[in-house]
């Protein structure tokens, strides 16, 4: 009897321990989002080269930053094959960044990621839903 109890008053602190750790966790923790993550590492390691506020970007590519441009060359992304991307190949190949780059190289966990961004379909990140909101219309009785 006293196992039973026990056992009653463990099942009870896992459920309380498991809603907290819901509660405090990000709205959808599920959910990756591999644009967010994508654009952040061109950020840091390729935007010093191609971005399009410096003044000559390098090969003629300064856009990296405005993934729904990238996603949509397919010179450079052939969503969701990362085999067929050349933007993938760059990467897979240690061409790109390049090897003196002032802004290091990617480790394998970078270089997955945008694999794993091509291979999902080179998706937006999921935070610029809050720039295309709807204006608020007025509510009517119909
Ligand atoms: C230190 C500067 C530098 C950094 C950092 C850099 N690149 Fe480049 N990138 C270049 C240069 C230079 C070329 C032109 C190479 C050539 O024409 O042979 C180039 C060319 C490219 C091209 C080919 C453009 C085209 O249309 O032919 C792509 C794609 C590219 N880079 C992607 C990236 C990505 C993605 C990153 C970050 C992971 C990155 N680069 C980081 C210097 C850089």
């Amino acid at each position: 009897m006293k196992f039973l109890l026990f056992l009653a008053a463990m099942c009870f602190a896992m459920c309380v321990g498991f809603h907290t750790e819901l509660a405090q966790s990000s709205p959808n923790p599920r959910v990756r989002d591999l644009g967010n993550d994508v654009r952040n590492l061109f950020a840091t390691k390729c935007a010093g080269c191609h971005n399009a506020e410096i003044g000559k970007p390098e090969g003629r590519f300064g856009y990296v930053l405005n993934l729904q441009k990238v996603a949509a060359n397919p010179e450079l992304v052939i969503p969701p094959k990362a085999s067929e991307s050349e933007l993938w190949l760059l990467i897979q190949d240690g061409e790109m960044p390049p090897a003196d780059s002032p802004f290091g190289k990617l480790d394998a966990a970078q270089k997955q990621l945008v694999r794993d961004w091509i291979a999902a379909g080179a998706p937006q990140p999921l935070n610029t839903r809050k720039l295309r909101q709807q204006p608020v219309s007025p509510k009517t009785n119909h």
